[in-house]
């Protein structure tokens, strides 16, 4: 049975969001239908809005989100009505030789999945019956939202619904530029650039991992005084090129360092800053215009490595519930990571909200 579901839209670059009511399919085979219980308010989602990631629009936004399994299609049988689960915004398909390897965020069918699940058509309509698209294979900024079941990951069911879609997005992909991309080493020097749900992440990343220094960056005080709250040792109030200060900080310069904000001119400061042999990882996405300069010569006499990190390098079904199992044994902090609630009529706020820095991370509770 298709659904009626209030829906957030963008229609138009550069303009507010939009709530519109949607009609959204049932799941046709390998699909899943899921209600809403939490989506977060991810700087990418803003980056469709904006233009910084060109995807088709009219979009149903959110990509990082949680909720409860409503109907599944023919052919899924790991997965039933009444099911917790997270989802994943990389369609994996298991079989190309990135997936046989364990790194599904290099699959090679991923673009199939893009808007539509891999099946190719899409699943919602707005009130005129015209076909929407959805961000990253998920459009989960609805109350309702079919996607492949592929695309979904199951959960404990006593994982509060807001704190298991940070899984989906910030906190994977932060926490897994650490773990995964970078594997940062106990008694290492960390510095993150950027203090949003993503750096603030991977600062909490790093100090699980036992880096004995964890540096943050960011334009704005609240966001320094946020970082300390996550494991950050030392903070920097981002004015001017800060490669000198981290330097002298450091005696040298840290062993890694995070670009979590999306700049190429910061993915150069940021492998400027770290020390001989050190590795620098882009994990903020930039405009597709931008570049990074960097000497080359210092590849090569000093080893130094810049490298960048798709959601964290992560394995959904064995990285989601790592970072629930460091949730629920207290050591990753999620509920912290949540400034604000909003409605999904408050959506176009919890957008206006994430361009000014307010929060940590914004999330739409259904
Ligand atoms: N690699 C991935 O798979 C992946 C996944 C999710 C998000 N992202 C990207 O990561 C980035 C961060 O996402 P987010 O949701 O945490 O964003 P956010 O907007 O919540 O946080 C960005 C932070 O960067 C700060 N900032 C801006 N300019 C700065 C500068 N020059 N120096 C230091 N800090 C600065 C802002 O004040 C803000 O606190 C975005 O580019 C997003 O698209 C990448
Ligand atoms: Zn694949
Ligand atoms: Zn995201």
């Amino acid at each position: 049975m298709s659904r009626k579901a209030r829906a957030v839209l963008c229609r138009e670059l550069n303009k507010p969001v939009v709530v519109e009511q949607v009609s959204v399919d049932p799941p046709k085979r390998g699909e899943v239908m899921v209600r809403m219980g939490a989506c977060g308010v991810c700087h990418s989602d803003l980056s469709a809005i904006n233009g910084t990631i060109a995807l088709p629009l009219p979009l149903v936004l959110g990509h990082e989100a949680a909720g409860v399994v409503e109907e599944v299609g023919e052919g899924v049988n790991d997965l039933a009505k009444g099911d917790h689960v997270v989802f994943s915004f990389i369609y994996m398909c298991g079989k190309c030789r990135f997936c046989a390897a364990g790194r599904p965020v290099l699959c090679l069918e991923q673009g199939k999945a893009l808007t539509t699940p891999l099946e190719g058509t899409p699943r919602v309509r707005d009130a005129a019956g015209k076909p929407l698209n959805i961000f990253s294979g998920c459009g989960t900024m609805a109350e309702y939202a079919t996607v492949s079941a592929e695309n979904l990951i199951k959960i404990d069911p006593k994982i509060p619904m807001e704190c298991a879609a940070l899984v989906g997005c910030a906190v994977t992909t932060g926490v897994g530029a650490v773990f995964n991309t970078a594997k940062v080493e106990p008694g290492s020097t960390v510095v993150v650039f950027g203090c949003g749900g993503v750096g603030l992440s991977a600062i909490q990343g790093a100090r699980i991992a036992g880096a004995e220094r964890v540096i943050a960056i960011d334009t704005l005080e609240p966001k320094l005084a946020m970082a300390k709250k996550f494991g950050a040792t030392d903070v920097i109030l981002f004015k001017e090129d800060p490669v000198k200060e981290l330097k002298k900080l450091t005696g040298g310069g840290p062993d890694y360092a995070f670009e979590c904000v999306g700049s190429g001119e910061l993915a150069g400061v940021a492998y400027r800053a770290i020390r001989r042999g050190g590795t620098a990882v882009v994990v903020g996405v930039a405009r597709s215009t931008e570049n990074t300069a960097l000497r080359t010569m210092t590849l090569v006499f000093e080893e130094k490595t810049l490298t960048g990190s798709y959601f964290g390098s992560c394995v959904p079904r064995v990285d989601f519930p790592r970072m629930l199992g460091l949730y629920l044994g207290g050591q990753l902090k999620l509920d912290e990571l949540i400034t604000r609630r909003y409605s999904i009529a408050e959506a176009p706020q919890a957008f206006a909200d994430l361009e000014s820095g307010k929060n940590a991370r914004g999330v739409i509770v259904f």
